[in-house]
């Protein structure tokens, strides 16, 4: 792979603007696979074919497999699983408590294929009474269209459901296919509503989320955006909400109005009462 500066700067450019995504120089080389990933996508067989391409005119298809082949997708079922152990024994109990009618909305604000927001639903479905299984109601979303069209179809393979997913949770809630790969229930996926949004340009809901998850995607991001982004959240929260950042993930550094709070050693973050 022999693509120039200009190359590298330019297709770096791109995914900054549009998904605050941040490869600095000295990371450029990271770039070589996605170009490998988008020659064959589009049949080129080399990076200056590709960037000619690119640079001429970006069509929707276009943004939409550059970004795909950009984000790192890296997710698994009850990824470090504290934090949905304290969402369903401290955080949901507390705000059935604040919010005794309509829905609870959680948001898991970067969730790849899905199994983030999966893995919220069987927690709340095992461990919680069904009043709060009922008012529950979980938005995913994600910036990645291949992403999100995996978590739509609600299939996984067998190395997907092996990582993280005790067996008794698997059979509960899974039925195995034909080919091997698991479907997710149907009482399951109809807690979740899967749909993109792009954390850095898209609008956010004002005062809407009780719980929002925004694990593993702000590392990706520079502090202006991280401030930006954890802003957003901060008014897309309802009075007592919670956050969940990613394990190794906080708000050391940046400026914001959440207070801090522990669980079970796990700092969430909360938007104050008032
Ligand atoms: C490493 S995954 C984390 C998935 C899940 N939250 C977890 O912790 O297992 C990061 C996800 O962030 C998404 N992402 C990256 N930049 C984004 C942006 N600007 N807006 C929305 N999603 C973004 C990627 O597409 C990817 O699916």
């Amino acid at each position: 792979m022999s693509a120039t500066p200009a190359i590298y700067k330019f297709f770096a450019d791109y995914i900054y603007t549009k998904t605050g995504i941040t490869y600095l120089e000295k990371d450029y080389y990271r770039l070589d696979s996605r170009f490998k990933d988008l020659m064959e996508y589009f049949e080129l067989d080399n990076v200056d074919a590709l960037y000619d391409m690119y640079k001429s005119n970006i069509t929707p298809d276009m943004h939409a497999v550059l970004i795909n082949f950009s984000t790192n997708n890296e997710t698994y079922f009850f990824r470090d699983k504290r934090p949905f152990k304290v969402l369903v024994k401290e955080i949901l109990p507390k705000l059935m408590d604040q919010y005794t009618m309509g829905l609870i909305n959680i948001w898991s604000a970067a969730s790849s294929t899905g199994q983030e927001a999966l893995s919220i639903a069987m927690s709340i479905s095992d461990k919680c009474d069904d009043k709060t299984l009922s008012r529950v109601l979980i938005d995913a979303t994600d910036i990645s269209k291949e992403a999100l069209k995996k978590a739509e179809s609600g299939i996984y393979n067998g190395l997907d459901v092996q990582r993280g997913m005790p067996i008794t949770t698997l059979m509960k809630h899974f039925e195995q296919l034909e080919n091997e790969d698991w479907k997710v229930s149907k009482d399951l996926k109809s807690k979740v509503r899967f749909s993109e949004f792009n954390l850095l340009t898209d609008i956010y809901r004002k005062n809407y989320y009780h719980v929002i998850f925004c694990r593993n995607v702000l590392i990706y991001q520079d502090k202006q955006n991280k401030e930006n982004i954890l802003n957003e959240i901060y008014t897309s929260l309802k009075p007592g909400g919670y956050m969940f950042l990613g394990n190794g993930e906080s708000l050391i550094g940046l400026e914001t109005n959440f207070e801090r709070e522990t669980y079970d050693g796990l700092t969430i973050y909360r938007k104050p009462i008032e």
